[in-house]
């Protein structure tokens, strides 16, 4: 059994999010409460192939174990080498396979969730992992089926507990869905009570009230937080608070928001990036939208965020939205 789910622990992870949770967004999950972490997906013929870029992505710091590293692809034997390489370099806590991605340029290779039509070979890449890596365990996370016809989530979840994997993340909604339309927890309900392994349930969990009510409902052995996060680490602070206390405590303040924007921005600019684009700050504004978007005047911020360069123009954006908003209520 992972240790994080030993004594009736019930774990939070923070959801693997392409150009989302890099080494330094995982790092705030961390402090406000995030258990288990696994980093974006990377795909295994490019690891294998040294890429620096992507041994940059997998990237993670002690503080942030137990970590696990996500890959993608379609052939066994490259998966196996490619999880053996990150065992050997970076000896992470786990290594997922990723079989829930539905992004065209990954279906096109037939890898991420075009593997669900294909349970067999689901259970041969399974395999050739965890063969690869006796010393690390190896987890898996799917989607529960192509479409809604095609529900495999039991049928898969049988096949990668038999071929090794020591847990098993579902997001509850199948390709075709994409992240729209709701998460059907009953399929995950399904196949937690028929599974032995631990498994983790995701989708569309939005508050501290959603863990409650999805744990009471499922055989969940913990729950996977993503677009939540998103813009708000803080939820991990929050849910574990309500856990413990049965009340959500106050949000942060809009000045704590700011700072920590500021802060990770630095962090990210001190990281060693190979990239000549990371020079200035404008491949960042993604990232601060979703984290200023819940902010009072937040069309106005965005206005100004499609300004900035450097990290002085982001102060400023900050000291002007403060003076204008800091004494408005709390707000999430
Ligand atoms: C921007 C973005 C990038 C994502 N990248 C990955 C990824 O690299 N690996 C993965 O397994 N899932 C990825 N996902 C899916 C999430 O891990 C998660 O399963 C999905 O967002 C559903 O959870 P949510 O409703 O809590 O957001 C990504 C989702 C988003 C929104």
């Amino acid at each position: 059994m992972l240790p994080w789910f030993q004594n009736e622990m019930f774990p939070l992870y923070l959801a693997p999010m392409a150009r989302v949770t890099d080494i330094v967004f995982r790092q705030f999950c961390k402090e406000q409460g995030a258990d288990v972490m696994v980093t974006e997906f990377v795909q295994a013929d490019a690891l294998i192939r040294n890429d620096p870029k992507l041994w940059e992505t997998v990237d993670f710091t002690e503080a942030q174990r137990p970590m696990g590293v996500q890959i993608f692809g379609s052939n066994p034997a490259s998966m196996g080498e490619a999880a053996k390489l990150l065992e050997e370099r970076l000896r992470p806590d786990f290594i997922d396979i990723n079989f829930g991605c539905p992004a065209d340029r990954v279906i096109c290779m037939d890898a991420g969730s075009s593997l669900l039509r294909n349970p067999m070979k689901v259970g041969r890449i399974t395999a050739a992992v965890a063969n690869a890596v006796p010393r690390t365990p190896v987890t898996v996370k799917i989607r529960t089926g192509w479409d809604d016809s095609n529900i495999v989530a039991k049928e898969v979840g049988n096949i990668v507990e038999c071929e090794g994997a020591q847990a098993l993340t579902i997001h509850g909604r199948t390709k075709m869905q994409g992240y729209s339309g709701d998460a059907n927890w009953s399929i995950i309900a399904d196949v937690a009570s028929e599974l032995n392994i631990p498994v983790i349930g995701n989708g569309n969990i939005c508050c501290a009230q959603d863990v409650i009510r999805i744990r009471k409902q499922t055989k969940c052995a913990g729950l996977m937080i993503g677009r939540a996060a998103l813009g708000y680490p803080w939820i991990f602070r929050e849910i574990k608070h309500y856990l413990e206390h049965g009340f959500v405590p106050d949000p942060p303040s809009l000045e704590e928001r700011w700072e920590t924007i500021i802060e990770y921005t630095r962090r990210i600019m001190a990281r060693p990036f190979r990239d000549e684009r990371h020079n200035d700050l404008r491949w960042m504004r993604p990232k601060f939208i979703a984290l200023t978007k819940a902010m009072e005047g937040s069309r106005r911020i965005r206005g100004s965020l499609g300004k900035i360069n450097q990290i002085e123009d982001l102060e400023r954006v900050a000291e002007e939205h403060l003076e204008n908003y800091s004494c408005s209520e709390n707000y999430k």
